[in-house]
């Protein structure tokens, strides 16, 4: 039976505006400035995140991650962005749309990172905020959801101020920086109001 139609995605979906920021699709022209603020953000981000491989930030590696979103992309199952300021047009992070659920879910989650130099200045709630809309609105979802280790403050408050409302919490749910962590759920629908 077919519950809800799947949006039909194209390799490149067109850039998501936001209020002094811009989210797209990540490109192989990005590689050199992404793999520089990567570096640059080594010790921010690693607490945060699966262990990175040792050739994450090779060319290759980018390459085939670039692979990987394509496919993504074409089957509907996540939408990977870079975060761009504006009027400069500097890469300061990335947000991913992943784990699209389509049928009776309809439902992603959302996850992020900013480079170190661009911390704190408002760039992800700008970010999220933009890409609220393309979820529900574009993409049609019904559902956005995120997960944080409680002890991620700038993630709670990111999520908590941009509408997402707590709804659990998840024993040793993700496997970040080599350990099994436990996460609070978060979710967000379309009629939530945030910042
Ligand atoms: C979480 C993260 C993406 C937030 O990005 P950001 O661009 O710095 O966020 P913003 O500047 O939009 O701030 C969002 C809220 O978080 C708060 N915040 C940001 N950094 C914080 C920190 N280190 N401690 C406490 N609060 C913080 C901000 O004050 C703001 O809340 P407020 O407006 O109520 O003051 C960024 O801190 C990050 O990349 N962290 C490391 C990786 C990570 O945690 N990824 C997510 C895993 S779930």
């Amino acid at each position: 039976m077919a519950f809800f139609r799947s949006v039909p995605s194209t390799e490149i979906f067109p850039a998501v505006p936001g209020d002094g920021v811009y989210l797209r699709a990540p490109q192989l022209s990005d590689f050199a400035e992404w793999a520089t603020l990567r570096e640059a953000s080594r010790d921010f981000l690693a607490p945060w995140e699966p262990i990175w491989p040792a050739d994450d930030l090779t060319r290759a590696a980018f390459r085939r991650r670039l692979r990987r979103y394509a496919e993504d992309i074409r089957n509907d199952l996540a939408y990977p962005f870079f975060i761009f300021d504006r009027p400069h047009n500097n890469l300061v992070g990335g947000l991913t749309l992943a784990n699209i659920r389509r049928g009776v879910a309809q439902a992603g989650s959302l996850g992020y990172w900013i480079g170190v130099h661009y911390a704190r200045k408002g760039y992800m709630t700008r970010a999220v905020q933009a890409v609220i809309p393309f979820s529900f609105d574009a993409l049609r979802l019904h559902r956005l959801e995120a997960a944080c280790i409680p002890s991620n403050a700038a993630s709670v408050s990111l999520l908590e101020k941009t509408g997402f409302k707590r709804e659990g919490y998840a024993r040793e749910y993700l496997c970040i920086d080599g350990v099994w962590q436990d996460h609070l759920l978060y979710a967000r629908l379309k009629q939530d109001v945030g910042a």
